[in-house]
């Protein structure tokens, strides 16, 4: 007799976005997002108002999750949900909900990792065409990390190297605010690239040893070349617009690729996935698909499931699950969770 599939419910609440969702076995059946308008002024997340949105959200976003999926509190058989990393106050109000209603349905409460889940959502059954076959190498790229890891197995990953500074999206998004974009810039500088020449304008790369990443030199880069040029135009951003969005995201993905194909030589692994946020970059997917061509196997997932989201978390949960690695009631939220 085959076990009947888990259903987890999976909540997402590290940084702007609070989400719900419902895996059931490999499957989701409901994956809810509210995202979180408010911070778009303001240049970047705040912290207190993205904590004081998840509050509003979560009840509403679960109930929706549950609704559409057609399942009921009672037939679920755990909560799955991010301990961190992230931001504080976004973090307690996912992981307070979360062991609240694990202790009120007695059922298991799994504490995830936020980048890990990122990763573990290839495994969805409708994340991409083909699931990585272990080990792969996954480019983890967001708005608060930039990492390559090597992933021996769903429970055994190995950070191989990470930025120095700031995160790619991180450089996205402040490049994009020099552009005067409002935040999130990352998908607004991809959709304006469209249109511009990425060779017009060149930017210092970083010399970074090993498999480390470094923004911080192309972030001055960009500010100098937009001073240098305004002092004899000043419409010089407005004017470029296109050519310098399709210039700074040929610098970025061009500093990730340079290193994924580094550390594909270094440890002959040719399996090569991306996680994250800027995962949904569409000059970084069609970069790395072209690695195809030299023999990688390459696996991106959908774009719901490259930004944050429950149902990774609920995927994540269910390896965790089904290894035993449950938390109980004393689980704390941890802005700086380790791998
Ligand atoms: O993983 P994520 O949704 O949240 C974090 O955990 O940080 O990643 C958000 C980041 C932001 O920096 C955003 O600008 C970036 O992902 N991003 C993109 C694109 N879509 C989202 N960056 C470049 N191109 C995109 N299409
Ligand atoms: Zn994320």
């Amino acid at each position: 007799m085959t076990a009947k599939p888990k259903i987890i419910l999976g909540i997402e609440s590290s940084c702007d976005d609070t989400s719900a969702a419902i895996l059931v076995g490999n499957q989701i059946r409901a994956n809810i997002v509210a995202s979180q308008a408010i911070h778009e002024s303001f240049g970047g997340v705040v912290p207190e108002l993205a904590s004081r949105a998840h509050q509003e959200n979560i009840i509403p976003v679960v109930q929706a999750a549950l609704n559409q999926a057609q399942i009921q509190l009672k037939d679920l058989d755990a909560i799955a949900f991010t301990q961190g990393p992230g931001l504080m106050g976004s973090l307690t109000v996912g992981t307070s909900f979360a062991k609240a209603l694990a202790l009120a349905l007695d059922v298991p409460l799994v504490g995830v990792h936020h980048m890990k889940a990122h990763i573990l959502a290839h495994f969805m059954d409708d994340a991409s065409d083909a699931k990585p076959n272990f080990p792969f190498l996954c480019l983890t790229v967001s708005g608060g990390h930039t990492q390559i890891v090597q992933v021996n197995d769903a429970l055994d990953m190995q950070v191989l190297g990470s930025t120095i500074d700031d995160a790619a999206g991180e450089a996205f998004d402040k490049a994009a605010k020099m552009l005067g974009l409002p935040y999130p810039g990352g998908p607004l500088i991809d959709q304006l690239a469209q249109e511009g020449n990425p060779t017009t304008f060149q930017f210092a790369k970083p010399q970074i040893p090993g498999l480390d990443f470094s923004f911080s030199g192309l972030k001055t880069s960009i500010l100098y070349t937009l001073q240098g040029a305004e002092k004899n135009e000043p419409d010089f951003r407005q004017k470029n617009q296109a050519d310098l969005c399709a210039s700074i995201q040929n610098s970025i993905v061009s500093i990730l690729m340079d290193k994924l194909d580094k550390a594909v030589k270094h440890t002959g692994i040719k399996t090569v996935v991306i996680a994250g946020g800027v995962s949904a970059n569409s000059e970084l997917r069609k970069r790395l698909l072209a690695k195809k061509e030299n023999g990688w196997q390459v696996s991106i997932p959908k774009m719901s499931y490259c930004t944050d989201n429950g149902a990774m978390i609920a995927m994540a949960g269910s390896f965790y699950l089904a290894a035993g690695q449950t938390v109980g009631q004393d689980v704390a939220a941890d802005p700086r969770l380790e791998w």
